[in-house]
């Protein structure tokens, strides 16, 4: 190749790469389809959505499929595993990104265990299991990155139901403690962490307009102005933390809030108030 055409070429950060995504039919998962994929990945889309992950997989051509996998359930997710490895001969990339919540900061006079359960069994049991079976390939091949979506509700208090911010909090001591664990084997692993954005968990019965809406008040609400965090963007970090690029980062939880929850804005909004 030409240096001309080198330093035209796109170049693609996943070429050659093998990766999972689950949750992958919606949302963030199914941006980081598409930008993996734009990357030259060999993608897997893992979700419950039948359709939706069909589709996907039909637009973007041969080297993404779908296969139908609840993350709570350890035989499909042994089946996920074992598909992948037989199709494609390895596995590069495990992003562990299915989620669920429950009703949004409900108060904890008003909580209930069932729903602590379900959250937990989704999102904290569908994040140790695919960790579990992606370790199990990717240990004999000493290589692999296992990446999780959490949440910013891991960086700062209060923005979520408790069952959902233990779920999350519960991935993050796991992803440390792969990453201790796992070092010895080649294997790296890290979270992605997003601030609030508008997706399918919360969206589905919503009008565009009023999603819009929802992004301008969520965006307002933020510390970053200028920027409407969108599923693009925690997809491009989750790229990032995927590729070579990140050969070194292993154990990091990367907040994706636009400096949300390093910055306490009472002191300025009260600063203001009197000037
Ligand atoms: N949207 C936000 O504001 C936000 C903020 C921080 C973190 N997150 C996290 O991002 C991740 C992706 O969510 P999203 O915002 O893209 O929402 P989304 O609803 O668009 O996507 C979630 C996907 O997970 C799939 N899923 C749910 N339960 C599953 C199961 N048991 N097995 C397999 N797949 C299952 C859904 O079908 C869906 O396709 C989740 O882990 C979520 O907790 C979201």
């Amino acid at each position: 190749m030409s240096t001309a055409v080198a330093l035209t070429a796109p170049h693609k950060r996943l070429e050659d790469k093998v990766a999972i995504i689950t949750g992958g039919a919606s949302g963030i998962g199914a941006s980081a389809v598409h930008l993996f994929c734009e990357n030259g990945a060999k993608v897997v889309i893992a979700d419950i959505q039948d359709d939706l992950g069909r589709a996907i997989a039909d637009k973007l051509g041969e080297t993404v499929s779908y296969v139908h996998c609840d993350v709570s359930n350890e035989d499909e997710m042994m089946n996920l595993v074992d598909n992948t490895i037989e199709t494609h001969g390895k596995l590069d990339i495990m992003y562990n990104n299915a989620g669920i919540m429950d009703q949004f900061l409900v108060s904890i006079l008003d909580a209930q265990k069932s729903d602590l359960d379900r959250v937990l069994q989704v999102n904290l049991g569908g994040a140790f299991l695919g960790a579990k079976h992606a370790a199990r390939v990717m240990v004999p091949q000493r290589k692999g990155c296992i990446l999780f979506t959490a949440s910013a509700c891991t960086a700062i208090a209060g923005i979520s139901s408790h069952s959902y911010a233990a779920s999350k909090y519960g991935i993050l001591g796991l992803m440390k403690n792969l990453a201790a664990e796992l070092g010895q084997y080649g294997l790296r692993v890290n979270c992605v962490s997003p601030y609030g954005l508008m997706t399918g968990m919360g969206t589905a019965h919503l009008s565009e307009a009023e999603i819009a809406q929802g992004e301008v008040g969520l965006s307002e609400m933020g510390n970053l102005k200028g920027q409407i965090l969108k599923a693009d963007g925690v997809a491009r970090a989750a790229l990032y933390l995927a590729s070579d690029e990140a050969n070194y980062v292993s154990g990091l939880n990367l907040v994706v809030d636009g400096g949300f929850s390093v910055v306490n804005p009472t002191m300025m909004k009260a600063f203001n108030a009197i000037n």
